[in-house]
C-alpha cells in the first residue's frame, strides 16, 4: 500500500518532469488566477465551497496558498478528489479524477512559489445553483427530533427510525438529502424498513435506543427492502431513469443512517432530512435492490489478506443501475464483475484501496444489461493483521460477520430493474 503510493508519487513526479521538459508548457509560470482556479472549479469546489460538505473552501487565493502543500500531497496521492473506483473498470457517471497533466500543473505551481498572477485572468466564479428535487419535494422525511453529538466525539453511527403516514403504497422517482449540520455529517443513507421493525430498536425498551434513534455502524439491524436516498460530500440527488421508481410500501418506516464525525470543541446538533419527488405517469419498473456477497464470515486474527470469492446467478433479465460495495474497517479490496451467458466478462467495479469513510453508490453511465444465465461475481479481501492501522482490535482477534464496529461485512448492494416487469 505504502509502496503503491510511492510508485504513484514517483510516476506523478516523473510525468511532471517530462511535462517540464517540453518548452511549450514551461515557457510561462503557472499562476493561481489563470491555471489553478479552473482546476479547482472543475474538480474541487463541488465540495470545497460553502455548503459543499468539505471542511474548508478552495476559492480565495490566500486560502489556497496557505494549503498549497497539503493540496499537492492530496492530489499526488490521489486522495483528492475522492473516488475509490479504479478507473477503466466499470463505467460511471460523474467520475472524479485529475489527469496526470493537471496534477503536474499543480506541482509546478507549488514549485514555482505558488504565485497569484494577474487577477484579470480569473475565470467567472462557477455557479453552483441548480434546481433539483431539493427545491420542490413532494414529501420531506426527517427524524422527530434533532440529535446531539458530543464535542470531539470521533465517529458516531446513528440510525433514525422515521414513521411514514401514507394510506397507500407510494412511488418516487427522485430524492435528495439535506444534511442538517454540514460540520459533523459525513454520510447519510435512507433505507426502506417494510415491517417497521426499526421502531423497536429505537424505542429504548431492551435496546440502546433513545426513543427515536439507536446506534448502528455497518447496517440498520433490521431487514431492509431498498434504498430511497444517499449522500456523502459532493453527493448529488438521485434521479431515476424514466419509468423507474422507488417503492415505499404503506406502513413502512424509513431508516436514516447517519455517520457523524464531530471534531468541534462544542456539542453539535443535527436534523438532516430526505426530500422525495413522487413518480409522475405510469411506473414501468420498480427500482429493485439485491446484495451479492458473503453473509457469514470468519476472518482469522493476524491474517493480512483474507480473501473470498462468491457470486449470484441472474434468473430474470435485469438492468443494473448503481452499485455500492460495502465492507467495514478491515476491508482492503473488492472487485465485482459479470460473467455473461457467453462466458465473456463485463467489469463492474474495482476498489483496490478500500476506505470505510469513502463509500457510497456508483451510478453506471448507462444501465448495464444482464441476461438470464449470466452471473454477478465478486472477490473481496480483508487485512486482519497488526500491520493494518485501521484494525480496531489490538492485538487482532478473530472477526465475524455482523453489523457492529467490531464485525465485518462483505457485499455489493446493487440497484437494478427487471426487464420483463409488467407496468403498473
Ligand atoms: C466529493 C467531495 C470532495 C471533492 C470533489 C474534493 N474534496 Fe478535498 N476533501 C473533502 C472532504 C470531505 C475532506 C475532509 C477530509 C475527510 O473527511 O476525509 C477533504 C479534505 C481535503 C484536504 C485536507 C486533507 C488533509 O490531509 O487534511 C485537502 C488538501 C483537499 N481536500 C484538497 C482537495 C482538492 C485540491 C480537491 C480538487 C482537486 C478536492 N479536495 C476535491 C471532499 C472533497
Amino acid at each position: 500500500m505504502v509502496l503503491r503510493l510511492l510508485i504513484v508519487l514517483l510516476v506523478a513526479l516523473a510525468s511532471g518532469a517530462a511535462a517540464a521538459d517540453r518548452p511549450v508548457t514551461f515557457s510561462r509560470p503557472v499562476t493561481f488566477s489563470r491555471d489553478i482556479v479552473p482546476l479547482l472549479q472543475q474538480h474541487c469546489q463541488e465540495c470545497h465551497r460553502t455548503g459543499g460538505g468539505a471542511p474548508f473552501t478552495l476559492s480565495e487565493y490566500s486560502h489556497v496558498y496557505k494549503r498549497r502543500d497539503k493540496i499537492l500531497e492530496a492530489v499526488e496521492k490521489r486522495l483528492m478528489p475522492p473516488w475509490k473506483a479504479v478507473p477503466g473498470y466499470g463505467d460511471f457517471r460523474g467520475e472524479r479524477r485529475l489527469t496526470d497533466a493537471e496534477i503536474s500543473t499543480i506541482a509546478r505551481w507549488v514549485a514555482g512559489g505558488a504565485p497569484e498572477g494577474d487577477p484579470k485572468d480569473l475565470p467567472l466564479p462557477r455557479d453552483w445553483s441548480v434546481t433539483t428535487v431539493l427545491d420542490s419535494p413532494d414529501v420531506v422525511l426527517r427524524p422527530e427530533q434533532a440529535y446531539t453529538v458530543a464535542a470531539r466525539s470521533g465517529d458516531v453511527y446513528r440510525c433514525f427510525s422515521i414513521q411514514t403516514s401514507f394510506s397507500e403504497d407510494r412511488y418516487f422517482r427522485a430524492s435528495g438529502v439535506v444534511p442538517g449540520n454540514p460540520k459533523i455529517v459525513h454520510h447519510i443513507l435512507a433505507m426502506v424498513d417494510p415491517e417497521g421493525l426499526s421502531a423497536r430498536l429505537a424505542s429504548g425498551r431492551g435496546s440502546s435506543g433513545d426513543g427515536h434513534s439507536y446506534p448502528c455502524f455497518g447496517g440498520p439491524g433490521v431487514r431492509i427492502d431498498g434504498y430511497l436516498a444517499g449522500w456523502a460530500p459532493g453527493g448529488r440527488p438521485w434521479d431515476l431513469p424514466d419509468g423507474v421508481a422507488m417503492f415505499l410500501p404503506k406502513g413502512a418506516r424509513v431508516v436514516l443512517q447517519l455517520h457523524y464525525h464531530n471534531t468541534q470543541l462544542t456539542a453539535q446538533t443535527d436534523r438532516s432530512e430526505v426530500r422525495l419527488r413522487a413518480a409522475t405517469g405510469p411506473v414501468q419498473q420498480r427500482l429493485r435492490f439485491m446484495r451479492v456477497g458473503r453473509f457469514s464470515l470468519t476472518i482469522p486474527a493476524g491474517n493480512p489478506s483474507y480473501q473470498i470469492e462468491t457470486g449470484a446467478p441472474v434468473f430474470r433479465p435485469i438492468h443494473m443501475i448503481a452499485i455500492h460495495p460495502h465492507m467495514h474497517l478491515l476491508g482492503r479490496e473488492m472487485k465485482v464483475w459479470a460473467r455473461m451467458n457467453d462466458e465473456s466478462v463485463k467489469p463492474l467495479i474495482h476498489i483496490d484501496d478500500w476506505d470505510f469513510n469513502w463509500q457510497g453508490f456508483y451510478w453506471f453511465r448507462t444501465p448495464v444489461p444482464l441476461p438470464v444465465d449470466s452471473r454477478i461475481e465478486l472477490t473481496a479481501a480483508w487485512d486482519n493483521s497488526e500491520g493494518n492501522p485501521r484494525n480496531p482490535n489490538k492485538p487482532p482477534r478473530d472477526v465475524y460477520w455482523g453489523e457492529r464496529t467490531v464485525d465485518e461485512m462483505g457485499h455489493a448492494a446493487i440497484l437494478y430493474t427487471f426487464d420483463d416487469e409488467k407496468p403498473r
